[in-house]
């Protein structure tokens, strides 16, 4: 036995000097990399954790297949460029000043980030052979969630421009398998977003992006690959990914004949280009992906527990979320203090902790025609200003919040007709009007300067402590006159437009540190991990109806978690669905209410103040714990959903069961659940608004964990009842004793793998 195999590697990064190659070791994964004789970075292994480097291959070149297959095709390179025999996916393509295309990248040397750093992090700094280019790819580690964060700079050490052309994030490499696998992708429109799309994964390439300027409502980008189960396994082994970015953005999947599969991604090369001036470096954005061993809950875990604990702003992701009142269905444009004191009388009465006045409050704003741009209160909606409306509201008990849309200029408003040069247009082209407004260019200055200076007076001469932050339309005519006049390359509008954003976003941030941001973009058209570092939820879908909305939500939580899929409760459903559905499917989520509560009856005021009242209670576990769907809507075209909250310590769990329809009429299966501590006692409690019987009559209200899991809670709905669904909280009692195995460690391995 040598040193290497006797030495089991901890998380965290390992280095073998003598073979330069490195393990990056979560709790459930290992990611290696290495550098070849001739100095190429390529991928190890991606998957279940190893014990020891000695499990690990000598980092080389493969044997060339043919001439058709050169090495440098069928090698994992950890970051392909554009260049020599490369014809596999590319993660880049430059272009240097003496029109040389073709790009030669080779290992310099590797930095680790000091070990107290709470994700550890491997630098690798490579450069081109012969141009002064410098390629650094980061590598950060989240132990606990066995996620890679990656991201890649550019740096010309040059005197001269190189242009950038394509530069991804990363090539992440999965391994060779004989299991089948399934590639799972969310696709949506207006009104219907995240859509769970699952195909097999066979050769050829699979593309999901948006050209649009934002993340889009059409695609996410997320995406899990999983494979068939082996014998033995239990679960589907899933690999993982999602591109912290809220611009144009481009994912990749590759799969050879071979089986070789590869996952490109980063800022689409869609229209892209970026001038690298001599000094200047430019860096694209993180893509996380992970491995999870036990299937798509798994990976769904791991990428919530990260938002939570990485990504969201430290303040505000340790609070509660509020349950708010949105006014925008009751009330749309027809917006004034009157009509919204009422309706934050009403919202009170509910329990609500925050009243939202969404769009229609400002200059000229009676209808979608008019007055963006104008971030001043419309004197003939609000004569007094907002001051008396928000003063009300705090009166109630309530924060305030405010609706924005700060990208945008409707042609009809005091700051288009004295800056008309301030949108994306070219000069030969029609400026496409889209919902009638135009686009402002936040790569300039001056206008990020205008809009910081509105919004700021606007928040600091009321007491608004959240904004809903909205973008309803996507970038059209991307041209900037004056960039290119001063030899910019306006094809960096794509990328500056979104470095626009995040900076003002920050900005206000820095200047309002208690501020909420709700991230919109027509419903979840911005719902990504890089705007999630500076909003604190996402509005999920202007769709309310409960039955898209489980279909919505169950995509959306696949990549982020519910403390930021907003939910409301509105009209859409009513009458037809009853109050308790509604309010089950919204409290999967950040709850909210959207109706016009003029029109609610005292009952329904009634049982909707109870259960935000039970909201509150359980919120902890909605937002923070950990979420299961134990029953798709997407696999069961809707009938049925399920979803499971669970505390981290499992000692509590709630859990939601919905079933739209029983046209035969008759009982369902039990539902097994999960996570639950096989040697523990549960009290079941169904959690009602109304003092109705309980459903419990005639099954056990006290169960193990084990059972809940193996045989499952008892079907507790009506035979026939349409829109059915029950609420019910598990609160462990006692443990009994632990949960011991009389077989030997090696004879349940056996028994496993067979
Ligand atoms: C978008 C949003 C809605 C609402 C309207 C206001 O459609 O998604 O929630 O704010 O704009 O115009």
């Amino acid at each position: 036995m040598n040193d290497l195999s006797s030495v089991m590697m901890e998380p965290g990064i390992v280095a073998d000097q003598g073979r330069s190659l490195w393990a990056l070791v979560t709790e459930h994964s290992t990611y290696a990399l290495g550098v070849t004789k001739e100095g190429l970075v390529i991928n190890l292994h991606w998957g279940p954790r190893l014990a020891t480097l000695a499990d690990l291959p000598d980092p080389s070149l493969a044997l060339t297949h043919s001439s058709h297959d050169p090495a440098l095709t069928s090698i994992a390179e950890e970051y392909p460029g554009f260049g020599g025999l490369r014809y596999g996916e590319l993660a880049a393509q430059v272009v240097f000043a003496d029109g040389v295309r073709d790009l030669d990248l080779r290992y310099e040397r590797a930095e680790l980030l000091p070990d107290s750093a709470r994700l550890p992090g491997l630098t690798l700094s490579l450069r081109d052979r012969h141009y002064p280019l410098t390629l650094l790819l980061r590598y950060q580690l989240d132990l606990a969630n066995d996620l890679i964060i990656r991201s890649a700079a550019w740096r010309n050490e040059g005197d001269e421009p190189i242009r950038l052309e394509r530069a991804f994030s990363a090539a992440w490499h999965l391994p060779h398998s004989f299991a089948s696998r399934t590639l799972t992708t969310l696709a949506g429109q207006w009104v219907g977003e995240s859509q769970i799309q699952r195909r097999p994964l066979v050769a050829g390439t699979a593309l999901v992006e948006s050209r649009r300027g934002i993340t889009s409502l059409n695609a996410a980008p997320w995406l899990a690959i999983e494979s068939e189960p082996m014998p033995g396994q239990l679960a589907p082994e899933v690999y993982f990914a999602s591109l912290a970015w809220s611009g144009n953005w481009m994912i990749r999947v590759n799969c050879d004949v071979t089986g070789k599969t590869t996952v490109v991604g980063g800022i689409s090369e869609h229209d892209f280009a970026w001038q690298l001036a001599a000094g200047e470096t430019f860096t694209t954005p993180d893509f996380v992906a992970g491995f999870a061993d036990d299937g798509l809950n798994g990976a769904r875990q791991r990428l919530h527990r990260y938002v939570r604990e990485t990504v969201l702003p430290t303040s505000q992701a340790l609070q509660p979320r509020p349950v708010l009142y949105n006014s925008w269905e009751a009330t749309t444009f027809d917006v004034s203090e009157q009509g919204q004191i009422e309706l934050a009388e009403l919202a009170a009465r509910l329990g609500v902790e925050l009243f939202v006045v969404d769009d229609g409050w400002f200059l000229g704003r009676v209808s979608d025609t008019a007055g963006l741009g104008d971030w001043r209160p419309d004197p003939r909606k609000f004569p007094r200003g907002l001051g008396p409306l928000i003063e009300r509201v705090h009166d109630l008990g309530m924060a305030f919040g405010l609706w924005v849309e700060p990208e945008m200029v409707n042609p009809d408003s005091e700051l288009y007709r004295a800056h008309p040069d301030w949108v994306y247009a070219f000069p030969t082209r029609a400026r496409s009007e889209a919902r009638n407004q135009l686009v402002l260019n936040l790569g300039r200055e001056d206008v990020r300067s205008y809009l910081f200076e509105a919004l700021n007076r606007l928040l600091t001469e009321h007491s608004i402590a959240y904004l809903k932050w909205d973008m309803n339309r996507p970038i059209s005519e991307p041209g900037w006159a004056d960039y290119l006049a001063q030899g910019g390359e306006a094809r960096e509008l794509w990328v500056r437009h979104t470095h626009g954003v995040y900076a003002l976003m920050d900005a206000l941030r820095a200047h309002h540190p208690s501020l909420s941001i709700e991230s919109c973009a027509s419903g979840g058209g911005r719902a990504d991990l890089a705007i999630l570092r500076r909003t604190d939820q996402v509005w999920t879908s202007d769709n309310t109806h409960p039955e898209a909305r489980l279909l919505i939500q169950e995509g959306f939580s696949l990549a982020l978690p519910a403390r930021v899929m907003g939910a409301w409760v509105t009209d859409a459903g009513r009458g037809q669905v009853p109050l308790a559905f509604r309010f089950h499917v919204s409290m999967l989520g950040a709850l909210g209410v959207g109706g016009n509560l003029i029109h609610w009856s005292a009952e329904e005021m009634d049982e909707a103040a109870s259960w935000i009242a039970i909201y509150k209670q359980i919120r902890h576990l909605v937002q923070d714990g950990e979420q299961s769907w134990l029953l798709s809507p997407h696999a069961t075209r809707g009938q049925f959903a399920a979803v499971q909250y669970t505390s981290q310590a499992r000692d509590q769990a709630l859990v939601f069961f919905f079933r739209r329809d029983q046209v035969f009429g008759g009982s369902h299966s039990p539902l097994r659940l999960c996570h639950l501590k096989p040697n523990a006692l549960y009290r079941i409690e169904p959690l009602r608004a109304l003092p109705t019987a309980s459903p419990l009559q005639g099954y056990p209200t006290v169960l193990s964990g084990a059972a809940l899991m193996a045989t499952g809670l008892p079907p507790l709905l009506d035979n026939w009842q349409t829109h059915a669904s029950y609420l019910v909280k598990l609160t462990e009692i006692t443990v009994l004793s632990t949960w011991r195995t009389h077989l030997p460690e090696a004879e349940r391995y056996d028994r496993t793998s067979s």
